[in-house]
């Protein structure tokens, strides 16, 4: 029975590029949807961005644009961003949209009637010279405990307190510097709490996967707070209704973009919205999530859902985090991998494949480890499965006329891929991909060790023989098509390449027949191993030039200063370095910087090349006096940082450990400003 299924992925944020981490839910969402389609179900995969809330406002402002022409723009980069990775969306929407604004009132009444929502005055931090309430990540100050200078409102990244912004010494806002005020507003909020039975019951069911049940049990167990969903203008989202100067928090209207964005595509294709949402759907509606936003899927939303008269979600399938070379994703270490850097050294559909090749049914987080990556690419899809084709397809062409000979050479080898269909759809359908790639990969080696066991490229030496080489070869492209229908969701490229050369459709409904006396055409290259200097040029160009610990005014992102010499930092490629211009600067002034203790501002004269305004953080070592009239070597290319006291543009480099240990290095005489350091 053909089934009818609606499918979504996490709503990326309309306030930056993707990344690597992203595209590890779409390829794991696609490569559902794509498998489902297959197997001959109605399946629909929904998205759209995440366009609201202060964040997105802000940038905007920052960019001189309205947030509507911020929404546009990156919205068409993750669009763009997606299909090179061959993402393929029924449809792709926005949050900002007529659709999830008539959608968003419409439940919110439901809530209000049905006396789900409260209405209560709370007390929250302010910045009179913006006229915005503050979030706790717009407000810094020197950390209560440790006092470490340009911490966030809530816990310090130095000594790792936890704390409220009140508690914050010397608190000012992020946004503007202003020192913040405490101002009341009513806020409007959800009764969560009033969902504690069908929750629960929500968790015993089959919807969700046992970490995440248990997960949401620890919240059942320590109850359920009332869930703040309004925000005070100035705020970029929908104004809740009879509610002048409030507006949705953007967690309140971002999974209803999910209905938002199916009700759109329905008004375009002549279907019900209705048959999805209602009550009484018989479709299936699954909810692809990474871990952090389980308490808004698994809590809020079908509490939501619930009060508004709509069915609950068939399952939410959430996943771990990416770590790149085992570590959190980082920008001085190349790792913090942009989509669109990604797709400019490589193709998609290797990292399609090793995704799949990771990814389990469980909330484990994923490493994409890239020479692990080269080596698995390289032996699975260019040394196994391709090699099955580009070996076998001389031989059918010059022993017979390029046909398929007339029956199986192999039998059992036939019957062995073949009858693991079943076993592969299932670990498909439960999102055990990498099982699947096992299974899929132990046929492809059974199938090269046949080849190489009949040795075909001997059999065609004699007149004889050709045929005989053509019926192992013909036997080995059966088997091919088998297995490229099988990875066919993970390599739909590749197995549109393999539908060409086969001559045949790739489907994966009922029974596999074998094309026996079909014409094949010649082989052409599929897929090429894997370049690691490509991998190395990605990872080059994904590099930020983050300043060094010792000049670094980011004091609470920094390791504390040692005087352990400590061990050195992950090698680098020649065209890393070859990117950094260093330069011999002269310190032509030097002043304190107002309101920061370690910084002193820098005027460095490059000679004729001009002077440059950096921050350095020298001034436990140093004092202004001192420095003026010195040579240092400066990286003259380091892209300008915009710092809370100006504009930073390069990057002093010292010695030591520090604290008053840093030295400048002053070259021999004879060095001048502006000269390059070769
Ligand atoms: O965490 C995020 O990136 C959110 N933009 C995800 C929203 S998912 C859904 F609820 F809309
Ligand atoms: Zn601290």
């Amino acid at each position: 029975m053909t089934r009818k299924i609606l499918v979504t992925s996490a709503l990326p944020y309309a306030n930056g590029p993707l990344h690597l981490g992203h595209l590890l839910e779409s390829i794991q969402t696609d490569i559902w949807v794509r498998f489902q389609n297959l197997r001959g179900n109605d399946c629909l995969y929904f998205c759209a961005d995440d366009a609201h809330g202060t964040a997105i406002m802000l940038t905007a402002e920052k960019l001189g644009i309205t947030p509507e022409e911020q929404i546009a723009q990156v919205k068409a980069q993750h669009e763009r961003d997606l299909a090179g990775f061959l993402i393929r969306f029924d449809n792709y929407y926005s949050t900002h949209s007529p659709e999830n604004r008539e959608l968003s009132e419409l439940i919110y009444k439901r809530l209000d009637e049905n006396g789900h929502i409260e209405r209560r005055d709370i007390t929250q931090l302010f910045d009179p010279e913006k006229q915005l309430f503050l979030a706790d990540r717009y407000i810094k100050g020197t950390c209560p405990k440790c006092k470490t200078e340009d911490q966030y409102g809530d816990n310090c990244e130095a000594c790792g307190a936890t704390y409220t912004p009140a508690e914050l010494i010397n608190p000012r806002s992020a946004i503007s510097g202003a020192t913040p005020v405490e101002k009341e507003s009513t806020h409007y909020f959800f009764k969560l709490g009033e969902f504690a039975d069908m929750l629960r019951s929500w968790t015993r069911s089959d919807s969700l996967q046992p970490q995440i049940a248990n997960k949401l049990n620890e919240w059942l167990d320590a109850g359920l707070q009332s869930w703040d969903i309004s925000r005070d203008a100035p705020y970029f989202g929908f104004e809740i209704p009879g509610a002048p100067g409030k507006y949705f928090y953007v967690w309140l209207d971002a999974p209803i973009g999910y209905m938002a964005s199916c009700a759109n595509w329905c008004s375009h294709n002549d279907r019900d919205f209705d048959e999805f949402w209602s009550k009484d759907s018989s479709a299936e509606v699954y909810h692809f999530i990474g871990k952090d936003i389980i308490n808004f899927h698994g809590l809020f939303w079908p509490a939501m859902l619930d009060s508004a008269g709509f069915r609950q979600p068939t399952a939410i399938y959430s996943h771990g985090f990416l770590t790149v070379n085992g570590k959190k994703m980082s920008k001085s270490r190349g790792t913090f991998i942009k989509a669109e850097t990604y797709l400019k050294h490589l193709p998609p559909e290797y990292l399609r494949y090793y995704f799949a090749a990771k990814l389990s049914g469980a909330v484990d987080d994923i490493d994409l480890n890239l020479e692990d990556f080269t080596k698995r690419v390289n032996s699975d899809l260019v040394g196994k499965l391709v090699n099955i084709a580009s070996r076998s397809a001389k031989f059918v062409q010059k022993g017979n006329d390029g046909n398929t000979t007339g029956s199986l050479d192999n039998p059992e080898l036939w019957q062995r891929t073949i009858g693991l269909s079943d076993t592969i759809a299932q670990l498909f359908e439960d999102r055990e991909y990498s099982k699947a790639v096992r299974e899929i990969m132990a046929l492809a080696d059974a199938c090269n060790e046949y080849f190489d066991q009949r040795e075909p490229w001997k059999l065609a030496k004699t007149e004889d023989g050709a045929m005989e080489a053509a019926a192992v070869a013909s036997q080995c492209l059966n088997v091919f098509r088998v297995l490229v229908t099988y990875l066919s969701a993970v390599l739909p490229e590749l197995s549109q390449q393999a539908a060409d050369f086969l001559n045949c459709d790739i489907t994966w409904q009922g029974e596999f027949s074998p094309l026996l006396n079909h014409p094949v055409k010649p082989f052409k290259a599929m897929m090429a191993r894997v370049d690691p200097d490509k991998v190395a040029a990605m990872v080059a160009d994904s590099a930020d030039s983050t300043p060094a610990p010792t000049a670094s005014p980011d004091k609470g992102k920094t390791k504390k200063p040692s005087q352990d010499p400590g061990t050195i930092a992950d090698t680098i490629e020649f065209p890393d370095f070859a990117k950094v211009d260093l330069r011999v600067a002269e310190i032509i002034a030097a002043a304190p910087v107002e309101g920061a203790d370690k910084l002193l501002q820098l005027t460095l004269s490059l000679g004729e090349l001009g002077t440059r305004n950096v921050f350095a953080g020298i001034k436990s070592a140093y004092t202004a006096e001192q420095l003026v009239g010195k040579l240092t070597v400066m990286v003259a290319n380091l892209a300008p940082r915009k710092m809370r006291f100006g504009v930073s543009e390069g990057m002093v480099l010292a010695a030591g450990p520090g604290g008053k240990d840093i030295w400048i290095l002053s070259p021999d005489s004879g060095a001048q400003a502006g000269m390059k350091i070769q």
